[in-house]
C-alpha cells in the first residue's frame, strides 16, 4: 500500500448526511487501514470528535443544521492540528476556497474518485507524521539545551572553584611560610616565644587547609545524609572541644554553654559538624580581623525547644553590612581575598537544609554577628 501507516493517523471521523455515501467511503477508508467513526451531522461529529480525538476528519461541506465549514471551524478550535478534508459538490468552488481559508487540509469533489481520496488522505497522514517528528525533535532539542546549560553552569563553577581554591591555598602557603620562618629562626636563636608563635601559625595553616579540602570534597561529591539519633550534648561538646583546641586563645575567648536535658536529635553528625565548624571558623576570622576591640569572645550555645535543637554562634568581631549579609550563602562569595573560598556558608546552608533546618543571621558592622541554626528533633 502506498500510504505509510503512522501510529497517530489511525482513526478518521467521517461526516456526511447521506448514508449511501458514508457506506462507500467507510469501505474505502477501511481499506486504507483507518478506523472510521461515522457521524451524520455536525453535532454528532463534534461529540465523536471529543470522544475519540481522531487526527483526521473527512466531512461533507453541505449538510443540514451545521454545515461543513462550521464543523471545520469547531474542530480546528478544539485541536488546530487536526487534518480536515472537505468533500464538495460540483460548483461549490466558493465554499471550497472558504474552507481552505479556514485551514482545511484539502478538498475532494463529488462524485468521489477513490484514487483522489487516497492521495488526499496520504498527504494528510504525511503531514501528521512530519508534525509528530518535529514535535519529538523540538522536545529532544529542549532536553539537550537544558543539559548543555547545566553542564556549562557546572563547568563554570568548577573553574571558579579551582581558581579560588588555588588562591586560597596560595594564601595559606604564605601563612605556612611565615610560620616556618618563625620556627626556623626561633630554633636557631633558641627563642621559645618565636618557636611557639611559629608553631601556632603552622598549626593554624594546617587546620585551614584541612577545612578547605573537606569543603571541596563535600562540594564535589555530595553523598546522602546518614541520619541517626544522637545525643545533642555530646555532639555539641565534641565540636566545642575540637574548636577550642585549634583556637588562638590569647586573642579570643571561647565560651561554650549547653542547656540542660537536650536529649537526642536526628542528624548526620559528621555533616552537621562540618556545618557548625564552618560557622565557628567564620566567627574566629571575624574576631581576628577586628583590630578595634582589645579582646573578643565567641559564644557557642546548644539549647532546645519542644520541636527543635538550636545552636547559637555569636561573635563580637567585625560584623557585616546588609549587602554582605545578603550574599553570604552564595557559592564562592567571600570577602577574605585569597584567605577565603566562599564555600563555607554555602555548604553549611545546604547541610542544614538536608536536616530540614534553617539558619538565621543577625549582624551589624563593628558589633559582631549571631548565627542561629535550628534543626528539627525529628524529621
Ligand atoms: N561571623 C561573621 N562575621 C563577619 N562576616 C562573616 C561572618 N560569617 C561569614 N561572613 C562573611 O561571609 C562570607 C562568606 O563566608 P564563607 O564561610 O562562605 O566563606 P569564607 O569564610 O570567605 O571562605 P571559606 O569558608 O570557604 O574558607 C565571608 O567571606 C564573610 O564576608
Ligand atoms: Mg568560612
Amino acid at each position: 500500500m502506498m500510504i505509510p501507516s503512522g501510529k497517530t493517523a489511525e482513526s478518521i471521523l467521517l461526516v456526511d448526511d447521506e448514508e449511501d455515501i458514508r457506506d462507500v467511503l467507510q469501505l474505502a477508508l477501511s481499506d486504507l487501514g483507518l478506523t472510521v467513526h461515522q457521524a451524520e451531522n455536525g453535532d454528532q461529529a463534534m461529540a465523536l470528535f471529543k470522544q475519540y480525538h481522531p487526527p483526521l476528519v473527512l466531512t461533507d461541506i453541505k449538510m443540514p443544521v451545521m454545515d461543513g465549514i462550521e464543523l471545520l471551524q469547531r474542530v480546528k478550535h478544539e485541536n488546530p492540528d487536526t487534518e480536515v478534508i472537505m468533500i464538495t459538490g460540483h460548483g461549490d468552488m466558493d465554499l471550497a476556497i472558504k474552507s481552505l481559508k479556514h485551514e482545511a487540509t484539502d478538498f475532494i469533489t463529488k462524485p468521489i474518485n477513490v484514487d483522489a481520496l487516497e492521495i488526499s488522505i496520504k498527504r494528510a497522514r504525511d503531514r501528521i507524521l512530519v508534525r509528530d517528528k518535529l514535535r519529538q525533535y523540538t522536545e529532544n532539542l529542549e532536553i539537550l539545551l537544558k543539559e548543555k546549560t547545566e553542564l556549562q553552569d557546572r563547568l563554570a563553577s568548577l573553574g571558579l572553584m579551582i581558581s579560588s581554591m588555588a588562591h586560597g591555598v596560595k594564601g595559606l602557603l604564605t601563612g605556612l611560610d611565615a610560620g616556618a620562618y618563625l620556627l626556623d629562626t626561633g630554633v636557631r636563636q633558641k627563642d621559645d616565644t618565636r618557636i611557639s608563635e611559629g608553631w601556632q601559625t603552622v598549626k593554624g595553616g594546617i587546620g585551614k587547609i584541612r577545612n578547605l579540602i573537606q569543603d571541596i570534597l563535600f562540594y564535589s561529591k555530595k553523598r546522602d545524609v546518614k541520619m541517626s539519633m544522637i545525643p545533642v550534648a555530646v555532639f555539641a561538646h565534641e565540636i566545642a572541644s575540637e574548636f577550642r583546641k585549634k583556637m588562638n586563645l590569647e586573642k579570643c575567648r571561647f565560651v561554650f554553654e549547653s542547656g540542660e536535658d537536650l536529649g537526642r536529635f536526628q542528624a548526620d553528625s559528621e555533616y552537621l559538624q562540618t556545618a557548625l565548624v564552618n560557622i565557628l571558623d567564620n566567627a574566629a576570622d571575624a574576631c581576628a580581623k577586628d583590630s578595634v576591640k582589645a579582646a573578643h569572645t565567641i559564644r557557642f550555645r546548644a539549647s532546645r525547644d519542644r520541636k527543635s535543637v538550636i545552636f547559637t554562634i555569636r561573635d563580637d568581631g567585625i560584623g557585616m553590612d546588609t549587602e554582605t549579609q545578603r550574599r553570604i550563602f552564595t557559592l564562592f562569595f567571600s570577602s577574605k581575598g585569597p584567605q577565603g573560598t566562599g564555600l563555607g556558608l554555602f555548604i553549611a546552608k545546604s547541610i542544614v537544609a538536608q536536616h530540614g533546618g534553617v539558619i538565621d543571621v543577625k549582624s551589624s558592622p563593628g558589633q559582631g554577628s549571631r548565627f542561629r541554626i535550628r534543626i528539627p528533633v525529628n524529621r
